[in-house]
């Protein structure tokens, strides 16, 4: 893989497209819709939303273009004879931002948090589900787009610790290149770098939509940690306000499918991706459907296994054999060659980092991986020879120099 922007630090974390996703919120006094507040019945109070300022397609504070979730919540609103007032709250941390919001009584609803069971314990309660967001392969109009087997021998830009990198981190057919947003996606396609682009849907959308012209294709992907519901969010105690919300929203669904439409959001048929893949060839390490931070359940990559067959049984390991075994498989998280920008999956800091304890710690993580951090488990995939000569590669390109 390669990654594009090598430099620039991921301002999102581990998660963060759900984050984004939920990064709507609250608190200020904005009247947003003031037409909807003319012959409302004025003993109401607002309904106030929380939303974040500059969050496109999801929310903004420009009126011409308050976007989907403001838009909603506005629809919402209307039918339940209320105006809207907005807190406007600016996180990229998802869950932080409904604790800081939602629960901390500065908004009623939240438009847009996935429902995902358990989202954040009983403290915030759904409506019915509004829409379906997630994941999308965008690419030219006349590509096609079928399944994951239409991506062999391609470049796809993933996101960075996103469950689509998960999905293809064992491909070896697919060559991954790694972004950190959906803009740097949806960038690296027309600037040739990719051929498809595997990016959150909705903000893919609205880019095609606004910034190029149309020209691509996106297709909609459904399988685990691809696609999920979305609901309005309140506290657990507005039982009553979300009880209504939910009696109006089965008139109000033509109305939403319409603001997707306005905003870009793909509406067809979302192909099933996050399945396993069919093993249609016998050179492919199939990947099991993972969500973001879930180690994928590898197969073994056979590119290695022929490559790294002769060096076994060496104890002292071939650093050859090990950087084959790494650029072909965990070079798609950790760079090409361990050159990698994100310092915490730095390999050539290992030895700085941990000094005596950098083997045990190899070991550990490599046997064990850290599916909640995005490191998956390799014990079952590679032989302790091949891992150790992946350890003899990784010594050999330690980072010495400097105090970093
Ligand atoms: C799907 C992405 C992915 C792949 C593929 C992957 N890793 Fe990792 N790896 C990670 C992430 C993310 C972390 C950081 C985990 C954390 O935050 O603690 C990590 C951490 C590590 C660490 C510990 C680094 C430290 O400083 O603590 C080692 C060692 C490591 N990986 C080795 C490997 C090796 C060897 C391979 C290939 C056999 C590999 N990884 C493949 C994602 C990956």
């Amino acid at each position: 893989m390669s990654c594009i922007n090598r430099n620039e630090v991921p301002k999102r974390a581990p998660g963060a497209q759900l984050g984004k996703a939920i990064r709507t919120v609250l608190l200020s006094t904005a009247l947003l819709a003031p037409a909807f507040s003319a012959g409302a019945d004025e003993a109401k109070p607002s309904l106030r939303l929380c939303a974040d300022p500059t969050n496109l397609p999801f929310s903004s504070d420009d009126p011409g273009k308050p976007g989907l979730y403001l838009e909603i919540g506005q629809a919402v609103a209307q039918k339940l004879g209320r105006t809207v007032s907005t807190n406007w709250y600016k996180s990229y941390f998802g869950k932080r931002t409904v604790r800081e919001t939602l629960l901390s009584k500065q908004c009623d609803a939240m438009v847009g948090l996935p429902l995902i069971d358990d989202f954040m314990g009983p403290a915030v309660i759904f409506s019915k589900p509004i829409t379906h967001e997630g994941y999308a392969l965008v690419g030219a109009r006349d590509r096609k787009l079928a399944g994951i087997d239409d991506l062999r021998g391609l470049r796809v830009a993933v996101q960075y610790q996103s469950t689509p990198q998960n999905l293809l981190a064992l491909r070896d057919d697919i060559q991954k290149v790694t972004v950190l947003s959906p803009e740097q996606g949806m960038a690296a396609l027309n600037q040739g770098k990719v051929d498809i682009a595997f990016i959150w849907a909705p903000v893919a959308g609205w880019l095609n939509k606004t910034s190029y012209g149309d020209e691509y294709q996106i297709v909609a992907t459904e399988g685990d940690g691809l696609l999920w519901a979305t609901a309005i969010g309140f506290a657990k105690a507005s039982g009553a306000l979300r009880d209504e919300v939910d009696g109006v929203l089965p008139s109000l669904q033509p109305e939403i499918s319409a603001l997707f439409a306005k905003y870009g959001a793909p509406n067809g048929a979302p192909v099933k991706f996050g399945q396993a893949a069919p093993a249609t060839t016998s050179s492919v390490g199939a990947s099991e459907p993972v969500t973001v931070g879930q180690a994928p359940a590898a197969e073994k990559p056979l590119q290695t296994a022929a490559t790294t067959g002769d060096v076994k049984g060496d104890a002292k390991g071939d650093a050859t054999a090990g950087r084959e075994v790494f650029n072909g498989t965990c070079a798609h998280c950790h760079g090409p060659d361990a050159v990698q920008a994100e310092r915490k999956i730095d390999l050539r800091l290992l030895k700085k980092r941990y000094s005596d304890d950098m083997e045990s710690t190899y070991w550990k993580t490599v046997h064990d991986g850290r599916p909640a951090k995005g490191m998956p488990a390799w014990k079952d995939v590679f032989s302790d020879d091949e891992l150790r000569n992946v350890y003899v590669y990784l010594q050999s390109v330690q980072d010495t120099g400097g105090s970093n």
